[in-house]
């Protein structure tokens, strides 16, 4: 099976890319004399010598450019119980570090998250611009496993353990934003009618996200404005007509996932008045998308 690389859908370009596996690590440094940790899947290894490796970040990231302005970092590879880490360290929030167990080794100069799988410790080499990625270079200077702990693996959107892996994997956090029942009149349908006289559809959106950083905060700042999200959702069942309720969904889930706070979201999207010859009350198909 293969598909042509449509530039606008990034959907299909997540969907297939997901199918590669990989680690996951925590990218750390010592900015303003505190920690702070971006989480990444992009890590690879480069080069024997000199010693480089490489992340990818993205160039809207807000604590990328701290880091590079330290010129350090270091890549915490994480441990199949640190699942809570990455989704800490996937959200922006100084307050992250609190409670987080870590120590600075004599020999790095970022901090190192105890318990992790293996740490690298590098000092900022180089970097290359990449469509809406920079990958960045770091010379190692300092690094260090523990063979006894077995990695935290990503793939496809969910996270995973080596098959035999004595540790089970915790669950992650279950926090929901849910918006039931938008609705808005569109023109999205195969029949010609449908195009021109268009109909109600309806909306359904589950947000999985942390909510304890605005929940010690109290602050919207701090979570998603669920506003936002109903008038950007809205905007795709109001505009540009398509055939099916399948595309219609990814291109809301697409919209959703923008906001970096979201890990994944689930969209369902209702078209009650479909052309039908059967009585029915709904017709919906829902999917559910997630980052990375
Ligand atoms: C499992 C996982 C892997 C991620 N991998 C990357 C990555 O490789 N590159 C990246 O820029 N962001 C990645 N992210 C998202 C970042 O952790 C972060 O949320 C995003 O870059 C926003 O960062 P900011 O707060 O600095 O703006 C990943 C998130 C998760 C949960």
């Amino acid at each position: 099976m293969s598909a042509s690389v449509d530039p606008t859908d990034t959907g299909l370009f997540r969907e297939v890319l997901g199918h590669f596996g990989s680690g996951v690590v925590v990218v750390s440094a010592t900015v303003d004399g505190a920690p702070l940790g971006l989480t990444c899947q992009s890590f690879a290894s480069v080069s024997l010598d000199p010693p480089l490796v490489s992340f990818a970040v993205s160039r809207t990231s807000r604590r990328y450019p701290r880091i590079r302005d330290t010129g350090r970092f270091c890549v915490n590879v994480l441990a199949d119980g640190q699942v809570g880490l990455s989704q800490a360290f996937a959200v922006d929030d100084s307050s992250r570090w609190v409670g987080v167990d870590w120590e600075q080794p004599a020999d790095a100069d970022s901090p190192v998250l105890a318990g992790s799988h293996a740490w690298i410790d590098c000092r900022l080499e180089s970097e290359l611009p990449a469509g809406d990625h920079t990958i960045v270079v770091g010379r190692v200077t300092a690094l260090a496993a523990d063979s006894s702990r077995h990695p935290l693996l990503y793939y496809r959107g969910e996270y995973r353990a080596l098959a035999g892996a004595a540790a089970a994997i915790p669950a992650l956090p279950a926090d929901r934003i849910v918006l039931r029942g938008l609705h808005a009149h569109g023109r999205h349908g195969v029949l010609d009618a449908e195009r021109v006289t268009g109909q109600s559809f309806g909306l359904d959106l589950e947000l999985e996200l942390d909510t304890r950083p605005a929940a010690a905060s109290d602050d919207l700042v701090d979570t998603v404005d669920y506003g936002n999200v109903a008038t950007a959702a809205l905007a795709v069942l109001t505009g540009e007509p398509v055939a099916l309720l399948e595309t219609l969904a990814e291109r809301v889930a697409g919209v959703v996932l923008t906001d970096p706070r979201v890990g994944a979201v689930t969209v369902t999207v209702h078209k009650p008045h479909a052309p039908l010859d059967v009585a029915f009350d709904d017709v919906a198909v829902a999917v559910r998308r997630s980052v990375a």
